[in-house]
């Protein structure tokens, strides 16, 4: 079925969500103010060598912290993480200390790896890429990862009728 997107922009918004992508949320620091935020624009976009990019919005507190910062954690959410991403996905930095309500320990240059979430990569930023949307792209290098053999990836299905702490203008 081919649909005219300038016409029903409601097809693509359909299929993309009907992708249903495991969501994750990344964390980033400066060395001084730590931030995080629930994504669900995210993939791996290099073999060799692997990459993996997010894309975060320009509105989020996360964005400010994150284009200072050498590394970010990207955690994969299990089905049992759904506090977590309601508390990253619902509530902005700006307002609340959201690292004040979650366990944590820093990881390098003091990105936080949020203790309930193993299943995550530290990653090293190697490139942000603006073009002029309203999220920017953060591509990088893994440098660390952990997993759990019973991972049962939280969807967006899940979260989606989540209110995001900061609404993209
Ligand atoms: C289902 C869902 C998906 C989201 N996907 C993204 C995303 O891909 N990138 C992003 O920057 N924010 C995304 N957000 C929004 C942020 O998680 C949200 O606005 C958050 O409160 C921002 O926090 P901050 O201001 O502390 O960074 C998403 C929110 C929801 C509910």
């Amino acid at each position: 079925v081919v649909i005219d997107l300038a016409v029903d922009r409601d097809a693509f918004d359909a299929l993309v969500a009907g992708a249903n992508t495991a969501m994750v949320i990344v964390t980033a620091s400066d060395g001084r103010a730590r931030a995080g935020c629930l994504v669900g624009f995210h993939a791996q976009s290099s073999i060799e060598p692997a990459r993996y990019a997010v894309w975060i919005s320009k509105a989020n507190r996360t964005y400010r912290v994150a284009e200072r910062s050498t590394h970010l954690v990207i955690h994969f959410l299990d089905e049992r993480n759904r506090p977590l991403a309601e508390l990253f996905g619902s509530e902005t930095g700006d307002e609340i200390d959201k690292f004040a309500l979650a366990d944590w320990e820093p990881g390098p240059d003091g990105v936080p790896k949020l203790a309930d979430c193993v299943t995550r990569v530290v990653v090293r930023r190697v490139a942000l890429v603006d073009h002029g949307g309203d999220h920017v792209c953060i591509e990088s290098e893994p440098v660390e990862a952990s997993t759990r053999p019973d991972y049962r990836p939280l969807r967006y299905a899940a979260v989606k009728e989540l209110d995001p702490g900061h609404p993209v203008d």
